[in-house]
């Protein structure tokens, strides 16, 4: 196959991709969405790849940057637009709307999911709050890395808290106490499952914030909540934070293009996550 990988990072991840496509005799292709020009004339709409007809690849990855607020949007979604109606195989076909979307997709799916409120004043959140008791988590509508992440103990706090914060970025949860996992699941199979402890001091598990992640056996649970997370959410390709407190499962949030080199999941699971996509996209290419 030919295929597309569409960043504007140069993660490791990235090359990751493109190594696993080439051991496997495929051709690979890095594409910044700069690089990409569209042109509309009629009922004709083409997007150039350095002058190359992108429809010339046969498999897409668009990679890294999903949030509403991403960067070369306009060359994301177009060119997902064009993808889509031509029937090409692309992942991720469409667009991610941020936590509170996911959250609300999670809990439509029957798949357990903190309760969260998101409102424009402070006012109203107070409300809406008696259907959640403390402590609070608030966290950005599209953060990501545990950034902006907070712990709210109190109802007087939250208060003081909200009075500074810009209520369109963020969304108020309730906290669910236990350990967090990482599944990463491609095209409806879960390939592993890694344990995620915060830092000393820190209830935020994020490995790139300090976390530190132990590979744990995959169980009928996490395999089935992950994967029910990304279905729910559209997504082919993603990585699931699921809470665990005894027998008790919580969904935290489903991530697009997770990030998996080294320490954030492959290094610790041992899981070929790059070889596994590029057999997903092959096994699609296929039928
Ligand atoms: N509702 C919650 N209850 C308990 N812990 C939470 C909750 N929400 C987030 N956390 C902790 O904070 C971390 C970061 O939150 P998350 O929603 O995953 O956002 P991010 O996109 O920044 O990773 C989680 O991995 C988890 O450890
Ligand atoms: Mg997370």
């Amino acid at each position: 196959m030919k295929l597309a990988i569409i960043s504007v990072h140069n993660r490791k991840e990235s090359k990751d991709f493109v190594r696993a496509a080439r051991n496997r005799k495929h051709q690979a292709t890095l594409i910044h969405p700069k690089d990409i020009t569209f042109t509309i004339a009629g009922s004709k709409t083409k997007a150039f790849y350095r002058g190359t007809d992108v429809l010339k690849f046969d498999a897409f990855l668009f990679y890294g940057n999903n949030a509403p607020d991403e960067n070369f949007y306009t060359e994301k979604s177009m060119l997902a637009l064009l993808l889509t109606r031509e029937k090409k195989l692309v992942i991720e076909p469409t667009r991610f709307f941020g936590k509170f979307w996911a959250a609300e997709k999670l809990a439509q799916a029957g798949i357990p999911t903190p309760k969260s409120i998101y409102a424009r004043s402070n006012r109203r959140i107070y409300e809406s709050l008696k259907k959640i008791r403390p402590p609070y988590i608030i966290k950005p509508l599209a953060g990501s890395k545990g950034k902006g992440v907070e712990k709210i103990d109190t109802k007087k706090d939250l208060q003081k808290k909200l009075k500074n914060k810009d209520l369109e970025k963020i969304i108020l949860q309730e906290y669910f106490p236990g350990d967090d996992h990482r599944v990463i699941v491609v095209g409806n199979k879960a390939l592993g499952v890694m344990k995620k402890t915060p830092p000393p001091g820190d209830f935020r598990a994020n490995i790139s914030a300090g976390g530190k992640g132990a590979k744990v056996k995959m169980t009928p649970e996490f395999r089935k909540l992950a994967v029910a997370a990304c279905r729910a959410t559209d997504t082919i390709f993603g990585g699931v934070d699921v809470m665990r407190n005894g027998n008790k499962y919580t969904v935290l949030e489903v991530n697009r293009s997770p990030q998996f080199a080294g320490p954030i999941f492959a290094g610790v699971t041992k899981v070929d996550v790059a070889g596994e996509v590029i057999e997903y996209l092959e096994k699609k290419l296929r039928k």
